[in-house]
């Protein structure tokens, strides 16, 4: 018997489920307070139905910073939510669990970067949107895993960057854009569990079923894979598979999201060398029942000093001005 778990199935969706009662108390709520739910591919099922938009990083940029509702509830983990705040100072933004951070963005502290910039102050900082607003305020631009390589070739081709937090997307983007650039020594906890033998063997398990992988998974993985994209890309790529099995290299929320809008196929998830499924403990730590009581009591609430927020949003706004 292998002593390696097998990979999560998860076939086409028959019909959709019906609201539950939180749900239609959650959707009332909401209409109440008019308020707007973002939620990112990563997010349980039970809130996904329940969003106004369900998108990538970039696509909840975008979202985030068009919307004209009083209050932002913001499913996904913290830095995202800052991001929201970035945007709309006016505006009440709410995370549903505080705790819900990201070990990507923890990678990277201020201070540490500051020191890296007062070192070398030629440098232009491409920061990845997974780190904190304190960070954002020190970097040139932002990118997401969606634009990456259009924005790291908008940057002026003198000057030396230093790409952060993560370095399995920077040397991806490095890659395709043939731009070398510094990488800060970040990396998702949750993507560089996948391997290349737990890939193998979800391939050997289902033979010919293509796979899409996130540039957050280690070098070695994503030269196994048949794409390589965001989550909001990997929607389009698999509605063009010819193949009816997919496998999923990303955080199994995701298949949610594809089985509501690929139908008739079945997805994968890649599983790691000890789980079937490989979920994100802080993308998790949202539950409708907290969703339910942001919106009750208007909190937990997202503030940023007025000085690191304005300073944030210059870069922010570069890149959404640059990726459109
Ligand atoms: P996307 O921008 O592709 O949704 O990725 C966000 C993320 O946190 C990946 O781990
Ligand atoms: Fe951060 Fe990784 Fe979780 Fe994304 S999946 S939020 S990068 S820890």
């Amino acid at each position: 018997m292998t002593p390696f778990p097998a990979a999560a199935v998860f076939p086409p969706l028959r019909d959709s489920l019906p609201l539950t009662d939180l749900q239609r108390e959650v959707l009332e709520l909401k209409r109440k307070k008019r308020a707007i739910i973002l939620a990112h591919n990563y997010q349980c099922e039970d809130i996904q139905a329940v969003a106004d938009y369900v998108g990538d990083s970039l696509g909840l940029a975008y979202r985030a910073a068009e919307t004209e509702s009083p209050t932002i509830v913001f499913c996904g983990v913290h830095f995202m939510a800052e991001t929201a705040k970035i945007v709309n100072p006016g505006r009440k933004v709410l995370l549903p669990d505080m705790d819900a951070g990201c070990s990507l963005a923890d990678s990277c502290p201020a201070e540490k970067l500051a020191a890296a910039r007062a070192a070398d102050p030629s440098l232009y900082v491409v920061a990845y949107i997974n780190c904190s607003a304190a960070v954002k305020a020190l970097s040139d631009v932002i990118c997401t895993s969606g634009n990456a390589s259009r924005i790291v070739s908008r940057v002026p081709a003198d000057r030396p960057i230093l790409f952060v937090p993560d370095q399995n997307l920077g040397r991806w983007v490095s890659a395709r854009t043939g731009r070398a650039m510094r990488l800060w020594p970040g990396n998702c906890y949750a993507h560089v569990q996948f391997t290349p033998g737990a890939l193998l063997r979800a391939k050997a398990a289902h033979p010919g079923a293509p796979v899409v992988a996130h540039p957050e998974c280690t070098e070695a993985v994503r030269d196994m894979a048949d794409m390589v994209c965001s989550t909001e890309l990997m929607v389009g790529w698999c509605k063009d598979q010819r193949a009816d099995t997919i496998i999923v290299t990303t955080e199994a929320g995701m298949i949610h999201r594809l089985r509501r809008e690929v139908p008739g196929k079945t997805f994968v998830a890649a599983p790691t060398d000890r789980c079937s499924c490989n979920e994100c403990k802080f993308m998790k730590m949202n539950t409708l029942h907290k969703v339910r009581d942001c919106l009750l009591n208007g909190a937990p609430e997202i503030t940023l000093p007025e000085e690191i927020r304005s300073r944030a949003e210059i870069p922010l706004r570069r890149m959404l001005e640059w990726s459109r």
